[in-house]
């Protein structure tokens, strides 16, 4: 990883986490809390994968949206207006995972720019950071919404080279999401794979260069690797 020029992070499952939710579906449906929280996120992805498919882009918060009736009406809960927006808006204030804002601080110090590269709109990206007070962490916040298509479609990873100024190899990309990194990395980043939950790689034709527990292992791996 020695060429690395900047550090470029999914958001959504690696610097914040997803299931912030559940406390807010529990307060509405009793006891269901991680079980509707697990399927909204699995039914999400799924739609962003399928609208890129379909050439049908709509923005994050639409496919957040449609992933939650999809989820109560499988579920057969009522979901009231109220109720739906309520639980839309907690995906804009996700926590982020306890050892993130440390590791940030790290890398700042170490002088390497960083960035978001997410699947959110700009909104939804900007909600989520600035709510958790990390916004000054990242030099770049970037999102699909200018390309009209999701991750990972190579047109996306595209973006933070253009941002960034430099090529596909300079850049350290570092995801939770198996899927994610394999893209990246078919796009030619370095890539960092963080399997919090011991989780399976996927079979996807591509393997990540490092595999960290969490993000306090990542400005050691950097050093390490004579960034
Ligand atoms: C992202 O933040 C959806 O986790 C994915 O792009």
């Amino acid at each position: 990883m020695s060429d690395t020029k900047a550090v470029v992070f999914d958001l959504y499952g690696t610097l914040y986490d997803v299931h912030s939710v559940v406390q807010r579906c529990d307060a509405s449906y009793p006891g269901r809390g991680m079980e509707i929280s697990a399927m909204w996120r699995q039914k999400q992805l799924e739609y962003t994968w399928l609208r890129s498919l379909m050439g049908r882009y709509v923005s994050f918060e639409q496919a957040t949206h449609d992933a939650l009736v999809y989820v109560c009406n499988h579920l057969k809960l009522d979901l009231d207006k109220t109720t739906c927006s309520e639980l839309c808006d907690a995906y804009l204030q996700l926590s982020p995972y306890p050892e993130v804002p440390e590791a940030l601080q790290r890398l700042n110090s170490a002088g390497l720019p960083l960035a978001i590269l997410s699947n959110g709109s700009v909104f939804s990206i900007d909600s989520v950071v600035k709510s958790s007070g990390l916004h000054e962490k990242f030099a770049h916040l970037l999102s699909v919404e200018a390309v009209g298509v999701f991750k990972p479609h190579p047109r996306v990873y595209a973006l933070a080279c253009q941002a960034l100024g430099v090529l596909p190899h300079e850049i350290l990309f570092v995801s939770s999401n198996a899927w994610d990194i394999s893209g990246a990395r078919h796009f030619g980043f370095q890539t960092c794979w963080v399997n919090r939950s011991d989780n399976t790689f996927d079979e996807l034709g591509a393997t990540p260069q490092a595999v960290i527990g969490g993000l306090d292992e990542l400005p050691a791996l950097i050093n390490a690797r004579g960034v």
